[in-house]
């Protein structure tokens, strides 16, 4: 029988096993741990490279190089010397015959050994291989991919997010690993911060467990323990942002109590991405990315410059981003505009007032108001939002005012399925789907009943997001199919589902 993490651990709970504890409780050793990693599915590549690679934030001509020395991936602190010089080299075949760039750069204690590295000099629009090595040993090679200039014909890019580990399998990650790419997105939800395994879905707050610097490294390290999930970054170039779980359920603001625990979740979270070097507990994650003339990415923050939800004068941007945010909408160029964006960015109101999450955009509505605005106000055609959290697919029209369903269309938001997290049950969906359809004349889809990831193709005339989808959860090699398709023509606000799939299972269409 198919059992997810969870029923496993919920299982072993119950009969006192050692073997199937859940890792990170403190009573156990490291071995233990390990041991218990392995019986949940974790198996790392050899030491010191057991996290694996990645790259990301590709350029025309430079890309970031991760990773990061774990020779005991559970442990607090490695078997490790204070300062390791790691090698890296990159070179345009798999077989590193001919090499563009090699280096080295040091692995420090202070940042867990981690290595970010920067590499420039690179083509544009060309695939790359790279690999590490350190202390007598050589990483699995990654590939990745420079962004192109100039005419692009197509993109084809994939979106993960929420991938708690104690909820299931990366099958996702495995499909994603396997699909022909330019490069990957990440929504948020890396990690969960989650202190005992428990609740049917994340809207539970389990209490806070992970606080420190070494128990959120303890934690990337274990999620990094999934072979699917290193196998999707060794396979492509990521661009990644955040939500609210890689640090706490819900967080906003900079209260010293907060402000410690939010460095140590920041700081585990630059260590495990495969970001350029940057300061640790202050990155700057939200920048602007182009793919050629094809597509122009604007990649938003909107947890760490967040004031506390609905307030009058609230923000979810914060000052500096928001005028950068409304400075790309006024010079927006030709092509698609995409905005990698955490949390549901249109309405979700409840039947009779109110709205389900205020965590979200509509706990930030003069905001949203201001910079959609904006968008109708520009012309600014074109524009996608992709956008992770509710572990649940949603398609909605984008309206400068969403209570007022005569104001133009002026974009699409795609709410993408979750990797693993929970969503919430078939019976909720059924019931809540029509519901939710009712109260909200722009949304145009829902579908709550699966677990994956959504895959773009992009062309200059169309976009369209295939919802890609798991059998099981339960299952590492759950196979990966498509759901649905939906479209968008270029110049014609507004999308529509593909007539082959319109007719798959979902809790809400409009328009059929
Ligand atoms: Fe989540």
């Amino acid at each position: 029988m198919a059992v997810n993490r969870r029923d496993l651990l919920r299982g072993a709970a119950a009969a006192g096993a050692l073997g199937l504890a859940w890792p990170l409780s403190g009573r156990l050793t490291v071995a233990q741990a390990t041991e218990a990693a392995v019986a949940l599915g974790a198996r790392w590549d050899e030491p010191p490279f057991t996290l694996g690679v990645g790259s990301g934030d590709p350029l025309p001509d430079s890309v970031a190089l991760w990773t990061r020395l774990a020779p005991e991936p559970l442990a607090e602190t490695q078997p490790l010397p204070d300062t390791v010089e790691v090698g890296w080299e990159v070179a345009a075949d798999r077989g590193f015959r001919r090499r563009v760039a090699a280096g080295t750069a040091p692995a420090g204690a202070e940042l867990g050994h981690s290595v970010h590295v920067e590499v420039t000099g690179l083509e544009p629009g060309r695939c790359y291989f790279y690999r590490f090595s350190a202390r007598g040993r050589t990483s699995r090679v990654g590939r990745t991919r420079t962004a192109p200039v100039g005419r692009v014909g197509r993109v084809r890019f994939a979106s993960a997010n929420c991938q708690a580990f104690h909820d299931g399998y990366y099958a996702a990650h495995r499909g994603i690993a396997s699909e022909r790419l330019d490069f990957v997105v990440h929504l948020g939800d890396y990690i969960y911060e989650h202190g005992k395994v428990g609740g049917d879905h994340v809207r539970d707050h389990e209490g806070p467990a992970v606080t420190t610097l070494p128990a959120y490294r303890r934690r990337h390290a274990l999620y990094k323990g999934d072979p699917a999930l290193r196998d999707a970054h060794a396979a492509h170039p990521w661009f990644v942002t955040w939500d609210d779980h890689e640090v706490v359920n819900d967080y906003s603001g900079t209260r010293p109590s907060l402000r410690r625990r939010r460095d140590a979740g920041y700081q585990a979270w630059y260590e495990h991405m495969p970001v350029r070097p940057d300061h640790p507990t202050t990155p700057r994650v939200y920048r602007e990315r182009r793919w050629g003339d094809l597509l122009d990415l604007s990649i938003l923050d909107l947890r760490q410059y967040r004031s506390e939800q609905n307030l009058p004068d609230g923000t979810i941007l914060g000052a500096e981003q928001k005028a950068w945010l409304r400075d790309r909408i006024s010079t927006a160029g030709d092509g698609w505009h995409c905005w990698v964006n955490s949390i549901m960015l249109s309405q979700l109101a409840r039947t009779g007032g109110g709205y389900y999450f205020t965590d979200q955009w509509d706990g930030f509505r003069a905001e949203r108001t201001e910079v959609l605005t904006h968008v109708h106000d520009t012309g600014m055609p074109d524009l996608v939002v992709i956008t992770g959290d509710w572990h649940s697919a949603f398609v909605d029209d984008i309206r400068p005012d969403f209570d007022d369903p005569s104001a133009p269309v002026i974009g699409t938001e795609f709410t993408a399925h979750s990797i693993s997290s929970g969503a919430y049950s078939p019976e909720w969906n059924a019931t809540n789907g029509p519901v939710m359809g009712r109260a909200n004349p722009h949304l145009k889809y829902f579908e709550g009943n699966h677990y994956g990831y959504d895959l773009y193709e992009v062309t200059p005339g169309r976009w369209s997001t295939h919802l890609r989808v798991i059998g099981d959860r339960r299952v590492p090699d759950s196979p990966v199919r498509t759901l649905t398709t939906f479209h968008v023509d270029r110049g014609r606000p507004g999308s529509y589902e593909d007539p082959a799939t319109r007719t798959s299972p979902a809790q809400y269409r409009r328009d059929t």
